[in-house]
């Protein structure tokens, strides 16, 4: 992400101290995570003191501090989809794409998570990527979904 595009919102947001979190999220957004020197620039150009920047997105479990792929795919750990075969949704993952959770990899094209909970729980095992749900998943299908993904780089 360019310096121009981080000054972009900065500016969106008037340098309000106040708007700190939002300021953050929309740089996450096009950024996909928040690295150290995007962290930096924040702090030096809203006048806030590096420690405080960080605070704040360690606080909140939606700032990603580590760098995140294109597709970001999520596995439901909850019991339903963990009785339905979950944990094979979740290995077969590992082994086609060789990173374990919540890493990313070396071509930064697919993130690897776990939740808790979907809440649609009657269609587990359930995988979720980049926000579109995938239900009923079987290990045949995680090959396919994946390189469906592989190819929208
Ligand atoms: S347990 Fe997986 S969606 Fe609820």
């Amino acid at each position: 992400m360019k310096k121009a595009d981080i000054d972009k919102i900065l500016k969106k947001h008037d340098y309000k101290k106040s708007s700190l979190i939002s300021i953050l999220q929309d740089i996450q957004e096009v950024n996909r995570w928040l690295p150290p020197e995007i962290l930096k620039q924040v702090s030096e150009k809203m006048n806030i003191p590096l420690i405080d920047v960080y605070s704040l997105t360690t606080f909140y479990k939606s700032f990603y501090l580590k760098p995140r792929g294109k597709h970001i795919i999520t596995v439901c750990s909850g019991t339903a989809c963990h009785v339905r075969g979950g944990p094979r949704i979740l290995n077969e993952i590992k082994s086609q794409l060789n990173i374990d959770v919540d890493e990313t990899t070396p071509d930064k094209n697919f993130s690897l998570e776990t939740v808790r909970c979907l809440g649609a729980c009657a269609l587990g095992p359930l995988m979720v990527v980049d926000k579109k749900y995938y239900g009923q998943m079987n290990p045949k299908k995680v090959v396919s979904t994946i390189k469906k993904f592989s190819k929208k780089k």
